[in-house]
């Protein structure tokens, strides 16, 4: 099980905007996983739709809009994953079809979370967040206020819709399930051998006609133990980050203690 991105470089830690520019042709993407997280997507839609779907009402339009973009993409770049689109809240309908979560923003006094349909959230709720706006959604997010509220507020007033983008996040946990919906901060138990490490690969797309900003997360995660034998420098890399992490980034992320016990796991092998 390895995965297409991992953003460590060895150097210090660092919250960064980190967005690069995104061409259409990638905005989407599909691997081997497709059936078996369509399949999650349908069963969570079943099972605990309130959880995984927030939409306020007058979203319908932009969110429609979402949908005739990622049906005209499919069938532009990703042909094989073409399918007629359900008959449902179109950012539900929309989700269906591809891996990624999707979240559709809207500028209203400020740019708010407007819809959502989120399966894997990486330990957030996503009813705790509809209606918010980019700051409020990142409360949580130590040092936010101060390095990247001003940036990411401006970005999203400037997106043009000819020109979309994409960031990577990482975390490292305990448990390679993709539905992940509660805060939790606790370190990662166990080895090495028991950690994933999870990717969100994001971008930013400006709708042309609605003006509303989709963000897409298309979440990835391997085995930590995986990716050390596949590349000799990812212990290394991965525990120079935990080391150098300012110790309210170690509590948010549930850090705390990891890279002593990281360096442990790599010196023992
Ligand atoms: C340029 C745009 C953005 C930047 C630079 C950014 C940056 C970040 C960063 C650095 C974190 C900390 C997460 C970590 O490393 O584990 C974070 C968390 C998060 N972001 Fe963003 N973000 C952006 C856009 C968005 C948007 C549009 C949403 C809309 C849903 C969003 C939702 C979240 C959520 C829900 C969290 C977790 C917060 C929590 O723990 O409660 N982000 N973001």
């Amino acid at each position: 099980m390895s995965i297409p991105y991992v953003p460590l470089d060895g150097r210090d830690w660092r919250f960064t905007m980190g967005l690069r520019p995104l061409a259409l042709a990638q905005w989407l993407e599909f691997d081997e996983h497709v059936d078996d997280e369509l399949a999650q997507k349908a069963r969570l839609l079943d099972e605990c739709y309130d959880d995984v779907v927030a939409t306020l009402p007058g979203s319908e339009g932009a969110a429609a809009e979402l949908l005739r973009e990622v049906t005209a993409n499919l069938a532009a770049h990703h042909a094989t994953h073409n399918r007629v689109a359900s008959d449902e809240h179109p950012i539900v309908a929309a989700s269906r079809l591809v891996q990624e979560d999707l979240c559709l923003l809207e500028r209203r006094d400020a740019w708010r979370l407007s819809a959502a349909c989120v399966c894997f959230p990486s330990r957030w709720s996503l009813a705790s967040k509809l209606g918010a706006t980019l700051d409020e959604i990142h409360g949580p997010v130590p040092g936010y206020d101060d390095t990247l509220a001003g940036p990411t507020n401006a970005f999203f007033d400037r997106l043009d819709p000819e020109r979309s983008y994409w960031r990577l996040n990482w975390t490292l946990l305990d448990s390679p399930v993709l539905h992940q919906p509660r805060a939790e901060r606790r370190p990662p138990s166990g080895e090495l051998s028991d950690w994933f490490f999870r990717v969100e690969r994001q971008t930013l797309r400006r709708l042309a006609q609605s003006g509303g900003i989709v963000f897409t997360i298309r979440t990835y995660v391997a085995a930590a133990a995986t990716l050390a034998r596949e590349n000799q420098e990812f212990g290394e890399h991965l525990w120079r980050a935990l080391e150098t992490a300012p110790s309210a980034v170690q509590d948010y992320k549930g850090w705390r203690g990891v890279a002593d016990r990281l360096q442990d796991a790599l010196r023992s092998e």
